[in-house]
């Protein structure tokens, strides 16, 4: 059957008009991000919670990280949040028992003489867009050429002995924030943050120690005595934020997170786009860091304080649900 030439164009047209509209507005509603930007251009009541293309939060947001995410606990200890209930204090006693633990709110007291006690990053708005990188310790950083695009975020978390000298094509050069606690410290260069992730009070004795008289030199191990870093800039990870990552996040799996996951939840509490890069295996399924040569020399997965799979399975579940992007590496 032939219709007629002029109809068979004007049909042609409009045909033409309706596939490109279905396709453009139904096939990338259905794709991220695209659905993401028609959701908060096409209803004008909806505004987009943050400045980034894509947000962390979203107003009707994924059941299992609603569930799992709860921003009302504060990453960062203030002298305001430092009384913890005694569930918490208790949990928190019994990662790393002490024979005789000093007074907490004591020393909390004398710590915060020392450092700052500003309530940051707590800015979220729909005129923020604070992307951020984690940067794990993984040997599959090696050979990746990701220092360019780790180096590009506002914010760049490193954590424990990672060294960039040296590995600035694969992990980048600059570092925001590196978190460490006293058996795993390093000194840090005066514009970067230490966050200190304290497993007990002896561990904030330690720092405020380590930025004075350099008085203690053990925990349960020799420890550095004295640590290089701008105590202006020295933040400390809530210890109930800690507890909130092991139940909420974790279950309970494993004796207590790693340092990477503690990193990453910080992350996701304080950015609006979070880079993940430096976790798990490289393609040979080897665990080593990625400044070392000898293969069985990475810790992380043998140590048995951590569960390395339940956390691996809720890093790729956050990767999944848009929350987090993982750089898998080499
Ligand atoms: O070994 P270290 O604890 O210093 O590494 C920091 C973090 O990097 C770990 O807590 C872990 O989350 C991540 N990591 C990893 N795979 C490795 C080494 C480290 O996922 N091979």
């Amino acid at each position: 059957m032939t219709l007629p030439k002029r109809m068979n164009l004007k049909t042609l047209a409009v045909l033409l008009c309706i596939v490109t509209f279905t396709t453009f507005f139904f096939g990338y509603t259905l794709q991220e991000p695209s659905s993401y930007f028609f959701k908060y251009a096409f209803h004008s009541s909806a505004k987009a919670p943050c400045a980034c293309r894509r947000c962390l939060t979203e107003a009707e947001d994924d059941p299992w990280f609603t569930e799992r995410f709860n921003q009302s606990v504060q990453p960062l200890m203030t002298r305001d949040n430092s009384a913890l209930s005694d569930e918490t204090f208790k949990w928190w006693q019994s990662l790393q028992l002490e024979k005789r633990p000093a007074n907490f709110s004591e020393v909390v007291e004398e710590l915060f003489q020392l450092i700052p006690d500003d309530m940051l990053y707590a800015d979220a708005g729909p005129n923020r867009c604070r992307t951020c990188s984690v940067v794990g310790n993984s040997g599959n950083l090696k050979g990746s050429q990701y220092g360019r695009l780790i180096d590009s975020s506002h914010f760049i978390m490193r954590m424990n002995q990672a060294p960039t000298t040296g590995f600035e094509e694969d992990v980048g050069a600059r570092t925001t924030h590196h978190f460490m606690y006293p058996e795993s410290a390093k000194d840090l260069d005066n514009a970067t943050s230490l966050v200190l992730i304290p497993f007990k009070t002896l561990d904030l004795q330690w720092i405020i120690s380590a930025l004075t008289t350099g008085a203690i030199k053990d925990t349960y191990i020799p420890v550095k005595s004295r640590i290089k870093a701008n105590k202006d800039k020295v933040l400390i990870y809530n210890p109930a934020f800690f507890k909130y990552v092991d139940e909420s996040w974790l279950e309970g799996h494993g004796r207590y997170p790693s340092t990477g996951f503690l990193s990453l939840l910080f992350a996701l509490h304080i950015c609006d786009q979070v880079n993940v890069f430096g976790f798990g295996a490289d393609q040979r399924g080897d665990w080593h860091h990625y400044w070392e040569e000898n293969l069985l020399a990475g810790a992380f997965r043998y140590t048995g304080i951590h569960d390395g799979n339940f956390e691996s399975n809720v890093t790729h579940l956050l990767a999944d649900k848009h929350k987090i992007r993982m750089f898998e590496g080499r």
